[in-house]
């Protein structure tokens, strides 16, 4: 199958967020409820671990996307990678 053959919206590569970002809802859920416990003074830490291309940084995004829309909060993405 050529490039131009995949459909439009289909990404293979960086992650995905907003429409183009499919489930998840669980682990969303799980980090959207820690963030609103931050806000009562009650700190989790996460450390978000799995193979390859899974989707982590994709669930940031997606996460920084719904806090930005859903509860006017701005977060803030450090991508140590090549540092
Ligand atoms: N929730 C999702 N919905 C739809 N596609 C997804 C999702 N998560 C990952 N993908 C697909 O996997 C690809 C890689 O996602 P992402 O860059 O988030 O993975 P990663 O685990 O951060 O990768 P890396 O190990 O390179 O850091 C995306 O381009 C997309 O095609
Ligand atoms: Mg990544």
């Amino acid at each position: 199958m050529g490039y131009e053959a995949l459909p439009v919206g289909f990404f293979t590569a960086g992650p995905v967020v907003g429409e183009f970002f499919f489930d998840r809802e669980r682990e969303l859920a799980e980090l959207l409820d820690a963030v609103r416990d931050l806000k009562r003074g009650v700190r989790h830490y996460y450390a978000l671990i799995g193979q390859r291309k899974i989707g982590k940084t994709s669930i940031l995004r997606e996460l920084e996307r719904r806090l930005r829309r859903e509860e006017g909060l701005v977060g803030s993405f450090l991508d140590c990678v090549g540092v």
